[in-house]
């Protein structure tokens, strides 16, 4: 988390960025026998400037237990509204989670998802959920290029 603020702070771009975020960090797709999280993410490539853009995270896990989710956007450009704002959910299998921004870019830029997994009283029913040992964060990153 501040590793992210300090990059976006000082506009470095995406690969500084990516390694920043590989310290303590497990990219979604990694291929392990159950996956803790499974992140899908859907959204243009392509926009005009100041139109809106629908960003949406789609969650889901293999574990049988239930996990605390803190889902959140990151930028290499400031960007106001609802793109700042963070769900906290509870995961669990067969229930997959699906989490939507909406925001009007107006230049091009990066854009990570991040999923941290945190420990977070009264978000999962009799506050049944577990922490992965192998990684708590996961992220996957985009450009959006504007016109
Ligand atoms: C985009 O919007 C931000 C914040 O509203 C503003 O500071 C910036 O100058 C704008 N950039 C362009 C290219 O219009
Ligand atoms: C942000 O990242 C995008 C995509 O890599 C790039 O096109 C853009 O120039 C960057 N903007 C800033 C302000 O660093």
């Amino acid at each position: 988390m501040y590793c992210l603020q300090l990059l976006f702070k000082a506009s470095t771009g995406t690969l500084l960025l990516v390694l920043c975020l590989q310290l303590g960090t497990s990219k979604a797709e990694e291929d392990t026998s159950r996956r803790a999280i499974i992140m899908n993410v859907q959204v243009p490539q392509k926009a005009r400037a100041n139109d809106e853009v629908t960003l949406r995270l789609n969650l889901r896990t293999e574990l049988h237990e239930c996990l605390v989710c803190k889902s959140y956007l990151r930028s290499n450009v400031t960007i106001d509204g609802s793109f700042n704002y963070a769900y906290t959910s509870c995961l669990c299998e067969d229930n997959e989670k699906n989490h939507y921004w909406d925001f009007r870019p107006n230049r091009s830029m990066a854009i990570v998802a991040v999923v941290d997994v945190i420990r977070e009283l009264n978000i999962c029913p009799g506050d049944a959920a577990v922490i992965p040992i192998r990684a708590n964060r996961y992220f996957y990153s985009t450009n959006l290029a504007v016109q």
